[in-house]
């Protein structure tokens, strides 16, 4: 994907849709650091709105002041969720992602105070005890395998006592299809939907 330049929407989805039945982990992460270079041009041409629903959903789940309020961006990618918790007054932001390159753009955004390399599943958070988790994930039918296993570790998390759940909000228009067949059955206008999660984290007895 590095050595690609960001096209248009189909070649954007012919190159995005080759990807969404990659189910294991280590080669999505090789497939999200392949394209963390050209990931923000592309997911534009996708009309990706994930990140600002994902605020919308934080900002009304929170009960104080955005700025007293630590976010863990999971699965950060390149700083998208960032820039849009930035713009509406949050400011204490860490982060981690499974992908290094990812985790490069990430750096390069200048928004974030903590990034580590974190592979949720496999090993645990990094971050300080007690702030909000926020993570998103497609639920067009190439991506409910990859949903299901991130939603067993989440419930995992939960029953351990490690995170408590706030919010599972399913949303529409979350970005354009890469193919017909990804479109849920009554959307008209060609759109996926997904799904955004909100936890506490909580600290350990
Ligand atoms: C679709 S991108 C979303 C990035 C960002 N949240 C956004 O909305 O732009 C998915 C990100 O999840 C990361 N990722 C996927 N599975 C992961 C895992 N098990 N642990 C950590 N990061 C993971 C990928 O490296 C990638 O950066």
């Amino acid at each position: 994907m590095a050595q690609e330049k960001g096209g248009n929407l189909s070649e954007v989805q012919a190159r995005i849709g080759a990807s969404h039945n990659i189910n294991d982990l280590d080669r999505k992460l090789q497939f999200y650091g392949r394209w963390a270079p050209d990931y923000d041009q592309d997911v534009a041409a996708l009309q990706y709105r994930a990140p600002r629903l994902a605020v919308d959903c934080l900002t009304q789940a929170l009960p104080g002041p955005p700025h007293d309020a630590l976010i863990l961006d999971v699965a950060c990618g390149t700083g998208l969720v960032a820039a849009e918790l930035q713009a509406r007054g949050f400011l204490q932001l860490h982060g981690v992602d499974g992908s290094p390159e990812m985790l490069e753009q990430a750096q390069a955004c200048g928004l974030y105070q903590h990034l580590s390399l974190c592979i949720l599943g496999q090993e645990p958070l990094p971050s300080p005890e007690g702030g909000l988790v926020c993570l998103t994930t497609r639920t067009n039918p190439s991506n409910l395998q990859y949903k299901e296993a991130l939603e067993a570790t989440l419930d995992k998390l939960e029953q351990a006592g490690a995170w408590k759940r706030l919010v599972a909000q399913t949303v529409d228009h979350w970005e354009l299809a890469t193919s017909p067949l990804e479109v849920a059955p009554g959307a008209k206008d060609g759109f996926i939907s997904g799904i955004i999660y909100l936890y506490q984290k909580q600290r350990s007895p």
